[in-house]
């Protein structure tokens, strides 16, 4: 049985991808340090998959933590969710999120190195692909300067590893995640926001239930059907299982180069009044909106070219953009109290 080490396994996206691991097999240790998390995630994983993974309390900015727990555990693979993710927080405390996002990755990758540990999946962003002069995106559209420090933890992210891969003879997948949304089926797991949320769909689902008052749309003169912006929302249970397909991509020695990087998305871009719209619609909830300024830094239009991706991983999204706002919908319903 291969032992995976998942960093960050507790958040949003990392608990999905523990329950995918575990479904398929795959023998889990998390290291969280609950900073952004709940303990309660680990007995909820556990009750959807009856395992209880192993979990290291543990702050991958000490080096020392960092090899002690490698002292501990034989890994067969890692996949790199620990980061610090909000963007405006981001351009406030640039120097926390190069010391979290670009310090633990490089200590992460420093006992890969000394202990010859391969495998190594790491969370990015379509956000390295800023405004992109054409759509969908594909993986050829060129980097843009980062428009915030946590985007840029995600390109230099990638850098540090894509060197680590040539000079080490390591092999990594950088996953492009377009924008995640949703909870899993079984509404045990699902996105914790602390507290005002930053992201579209934890603000509708918050202001549908009475905790926000008022959706603001950033925007709606943008050069969209519509006028609001449009993105590509993936359920996240469809991200999870991408990032099995790529573990075992590398795991079966299928990868083409050292380092590979693929966009994981739908291929479907919903603007923001479909999205309030398709809410209202399969929730039967009516949402109380306006229309504001846009928000700085935000790009007009963003959505992937799955191509690639979906021949390369093998992978492909199963769930729909109505089965991701339901389960959004029912998990918010499921926090109540
Ligand atoms: C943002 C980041 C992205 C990051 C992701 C995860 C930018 C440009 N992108 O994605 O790098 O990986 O978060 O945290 O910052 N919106 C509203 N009202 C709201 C909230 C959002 O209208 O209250 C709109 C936004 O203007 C945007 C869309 O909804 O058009 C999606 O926003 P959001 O969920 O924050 O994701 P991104 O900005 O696409």
């Amino acid at each position: 049985m291969k032992r995976i080490l998942v960093t960050g396994g507790l958040g949003f996206i990392g608990s999905h991808t523990v329950v995918e691991l575990q479904n398929e097999g795959f023998e889990v240790v998390i290291i969280d340090d609950l900073s952004n998390s709940k303990i309660e995630v680990l007995d909820n994983i556990e009750k959807i998959t009856g395992i209880k993974p192993d979990f290291y309390q543990l702050d991958l900015r000490s080096k020392q933590n960092v090899q002690h727990f490698f002292n501990e555990n034989t890994i067969d693979g890692i996949i790199h969710f620990a980061a610090f993710k909000a963007v405006g927080e981001s351009v406030q405390k640039p120097l926390d999120y190069y010391e979290n996002n670009i310090g633990s990755l490089v200590y992460l990758l420093q006992e890969m190195r000394d202990r010859n540990i391969d495998n190594f999946i790491f969370s990015s962003s379509c956000t390295v692909y800023g405004q992109a002069d054409e759509l969908p995106i594909t993986e050829n559209a060129p980097i843009k300067p980062a428009a915030s420090p946590y985007g840029n933890t995600k390109q230099i992210g990638e850098e540090i590893i894509k060197d680590s891969c040539t000079a080490h003879n390591m092999n990594a997948i950088s996953l492009r995640y377009f924008n995640p949304i949703g909870a899993h089926d079984s509404i045990k797991i699902g996105e914790l926001p602390l507290g005002v949320p930053q992201n579209l769909i934890p603000y509708v689902t918050q202001t549908a239930a009475g905790i926000r008052e008022q959706l603001s749309i950033f925007g709606d003169d943008y050069e969209t059907p519509d006028g609001t912006a449009v993105r590509d929302y993936i359920h996240v249970v469809d991200l999870a299982k991408a990032h099995i397909s790529a573990l075992q991509r590398l795991l079966d020695k299928k990868n083409k180069q050292n380092f590979e990087f693929f966009n994981v998305g739908t291929g479907k871009g919903s603007s923001v009044l479909e999205i309030v719209n398709s809410f209202e619609k399969v929730t039967n909830q009516k949402l109380n909106y306006k229309i504001v300024a846009r928000r700085a830094g935000d790009v007009t239009a963003a959505y992937a070219d799955t191509t690639i991706a979906n021949q390369e991983l093998h992978w492909k999204t199963e769930k729909s953009l109505d089965d991701a706002l339901l389960s959004a919908w029912k998990w918010q319903e499921s926090q109540k109290g």
